[in-house]
Parts: structure tokens; sequence; C-alpha cells
């Protein structure tokens, strides 16, 4: 590994890549502001049964990928996984357990010690929401045109949504047995870590991805069938819901996703520009235990990968910063030591006036200061040197259509604030 990577799994984003997070974070800040979201900002770390307790210990992520360590005083503490279970922590705070209804969302970094790979990192960021404290379709459906409706602020078409219900706990012993015989009859076909999950969760193995077991799954019995008439029926008003809402989706009965708290409604967007990690986004309704706590928090909410929202704008070859402008700046060059001392005032009034402005050090040619203007992409320069200063003038040169004409100094910040308006 070079001595300037950064560990595996984990990226550096750059000045000049943190345009196009910032899109995806305005543009959500938008697009959940019209359904009265808040933003809730919740520690990075957490102690470990809020993660053990809300996802459930039988899940991937508690098992093998969370980052885990002793914290002063020997508490164990765990970076976040995700968001849902802090969110729902700090939302005890409030009333939701006694069902006043929290709208929030956040932006942030998440940890998974997962196998890096394209679009599948051990920090990664996640924009999500959660609407938490009542239990309602509608509001299941109202979650998913959110999410889709951020994705059409960002652009992202063709991607599809995969919907399916999970039922609740009562529905669950049934209809797992039924998968539990389904599959026993084909143990000899399943892979080994399907054979585990017979005896585990077998409801994992509907989301396998090993050929020999997929051919298997393709005819599970119906078990969403064995679910309840509420249950059932749960499911059947989401599905008109986003009719209404003039939504297409996909139901797909192996879809169960990977975290243990989801009841109901699950849902999914793929992309096809991505490559195998193709899931855009993911959430769901559920019914989530805090430690310590008799009774879980309910809710419904959506989390969408941000590295993987990127990679699919840019397969869509779309604007990286979407339609954000670049702030350009205006450069002041300087030619003796009258000059430097315009430059370092003029530099510094501009700034205050809210106008982004770069100079090079003192003493160095015109020409190297022109190279430097070019390197931060100035808008136009301000040439100043012993002649224009007698002469109470400035050069300005527009950088981008390349004219340039002498103004007076008491008129110079008008003709900047001109010129950068008309580019
Ligand atoms: P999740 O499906 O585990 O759900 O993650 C949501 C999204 O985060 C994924 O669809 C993917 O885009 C992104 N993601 C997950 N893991 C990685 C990774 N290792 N590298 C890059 N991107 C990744 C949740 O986290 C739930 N908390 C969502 C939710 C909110 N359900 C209800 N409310």
């Amino acid at each position: 590994m070079a001595k300037s990577a950064p560990l595996p799994g984990t990226s550096d984003i750059f000045p000049g890549e943190v345009g196009a997070w910032r899109f995806l974070e305005e543009t959500a800040r938008g697009v959940f502001n019209c359904y009265n979201y808040g933003e809730l900002r919740t520690p990075i770390f957490e102690a470990t049964e809020v993660f053990q307790r809300g996802l459930g210990d039988e899940t991937e992520v508690v098992q093998k990928e969370m980052y885990t360590f002793e914290d002063r005083g020997g508490r164990s503490v765990t970076l976040r996984p995700e968001g849902t279970a802090g969110v729902m922590r700090a939302l005890l705070n409030t009333d939701v357990l006694n069902g006043v209804e929290q709208r929030v969302f956040y932006i942030g970094p998440m940890f998974r010690g997962e196998r890096p790979a394209a679009g599948r990192r051990r920090q990664f960021h996640q924009i999500g929401a959660e609407n938490v404290g009542r239990i309602a379709p509608e509001l299941d459906a109202e979650a998913i045109a959110m999410l889709l409706g951020l994705l059409e602020k960002l652009g992202i078409s063709g991607s599809t949504l995969k919907l399916n219900t999970r039922g609740v706990a009562a529905d669950r012993p049934a209809a797992a047995a039924a998968l539990k015989e389904y599959f026993s009859k084909h143990i000899d076909i399943l892979c080994e870590d399907c054979r585990k999950r017979l005896q585990g969760n077998v409801w994992r193995i509907l989301d396998c991805k090993v050929e020999s077991c997929r051919e298997i799954i393709a005819n599970v019995p119906d078990y969403a069938g064995m679910f309840s008439a509420e249950s059932r029926e749960y499911f059947q008003k989401v599905c008109r819901h986003l009719d209404w809402l003039g939504i297409k989706y996909e139901i797909d009965p192996f879809l169960v996703r990977g975290l243990d708290y989801y009841v109901h409604t699950v849902f999914e967007i793929t992309h096809p520009g991505l490559g195998a990690q193709n899931a855009i986004a993911g959430g769901g309704r559920y019914e989530l235990l805090l430690p310590g706590e008799s009774k879980p928090v309910i809710g419904v909410g959506f989390a969408a990968g941000m590295e993987r929202l990127l990679m699919v704008r840019e397969a869509l070859n779309l604007p990286a910063n979407g339609d954000m402008e670049e702030n350009r700046c205006v450069f002041v060059a300087a030619l003796g030591e009258a000059a430097e001392e315009f430059k370092v005032k003029f530099t510094a009034e501009l700034r205050n006036q809210g106008i982004a402005a770069a100079a090079e050090i003192a003493g160095k040619s015109l020409k190297a200061q022109m190279r430097a203007a070019n390197r931060v992409n100035a808008a136009c320069a301000v040439i100043v040197g012993e002649e224009e200063l007698a002469g109470n003038t400035a050069v300005l040169r527009d950088l981008t259509g390349g004219e340039q004409k002498q103004v007076a100094l008491n008129e110079l910040i008008g003709e900047i604030k001109k010129l950068i308006n008309k580019q």
C-alpha cells in the first residue's frame, strides 16, 4: 500500500470532488424539506448494544461487519454500520413510543468491515430518512415516493423498485417452516452457507446469489400467501397507494433485506449502471427494539448509498456537480512593490465583499502569476503594475473570453461583478 493511500475501503474526498457530494446533499435537503422532514445528526459511534439489539444478533452486519472496540472505561462501542438504530435511540427522547410522528433525515458516514469492491466500501456514506412513531400503509408508500422523488431530482433514470412484504413476527413461524421443509428437500444442491442458513435464519437463503441455489429458490412456495389476512391486506394497501401515485414496482418474493428489524413492507432500488453491488437504496417498515426498552420503536424509512448515487450519475453521464455553479474566483496579479500592497489590500477587499479571490505570493513574474490564475480556474484577472497605479487604474482581463480593458480603480469592483454575473 502506498504511503499516501487511505486504508482499504476508505477514500479521501478532494476539494474538486466535494461539489458532487454537496449536490447530493443539497438536493436531498430540498426534497425532504417538501415532505416536512428535519435533519437529525446523531453520533458516529454508539453503545454496541444499540446495534446488537436494534439490528438483531443474527444479522450478518452484527455478526461479521461491525467496527467494535472498547472505549475508555471498558464500555463496548461500535462505529455506526447504518443510521436507523442510532436515530431510533435519539428519538426515544421524543414521544415516538406514544405514537407521535417524527420525520427525520440524516446524511453521513457509516462503517462496515466488508470486503472492499467497486461500490462496496468500509466507510461509505448514506442519505437516509425515517418516518417514526406510526404505522399506516400510506406512510410506507409516501416514503417510497420521497425516495423516488430524490432520484428524479438527481437525474437518475432507469432504476427499478423492488417491493416485498415480510409480514409481522407472528406470520413468520409457519412461513419459515414451509420454507425449511422445501429447502430441506434440496439440501444437497444448496451451497454451504445456505445449509447453515437452513438451521439458523432460513429467510437469508432467499437472497443467496449462488447460481445453483438460485434455481432452487426460484420455485419456493408462496410464503407471503401464508401470512395473516391483516398482513396481506396491509401490503395490498401499500401497493394500491403506489398505484395511485403512478409508481411502478416489481414484487420480488426473494427480497428479504439484510437487517432483522423489518416488518411488512421492504423495498430496494437497483440500477443497471452499477455492477454486482447494484442496490442504490433500500428500506422498509421496521419495529426496532432498543436496549432496556420493552416496546419497539416503529417506523418506515430508507437509506441511499451516496457513493453508489455518484457512480450511477457518472454512468448516466450527468455533470458531477449537478446544476450547482462552480465558484470561480478573481485573480489579482501585481508587478512591483507598490502593486504588491494594492494586491494584498484588494484581494482582502474582494473577499470581504463575498467575492472569491486568489493571488500568488510576492515576487513572481506575470507569466507565473497567470499560470497560477489558470490553475485555480479564475474567471478573470486584475493586473496592476506601477504604471496602472500611477493612473489609478487596473487591467481587467476576462479569462474565459480573453478580452481585457483598463478600468478606473473606483469602478473596479463594479466591473468585476458585472463580468462574473455575465459568465
Ligand atoms: P442497507 O440496505 O444496509 O440499509 O443500506 C442502504 C444502502 O447503503 C444500500 O442500498 C447501499 O446503496 C448503501 N451501502 C450499504 N453498504 C454499503 C457499503 N459497504 N459500501 C457502499 N454502500 C453501501 C440500511 O442501512 C437501512 N438502515 C436502511 C433503512 C432505513 N431501513 C429503514 N430505514
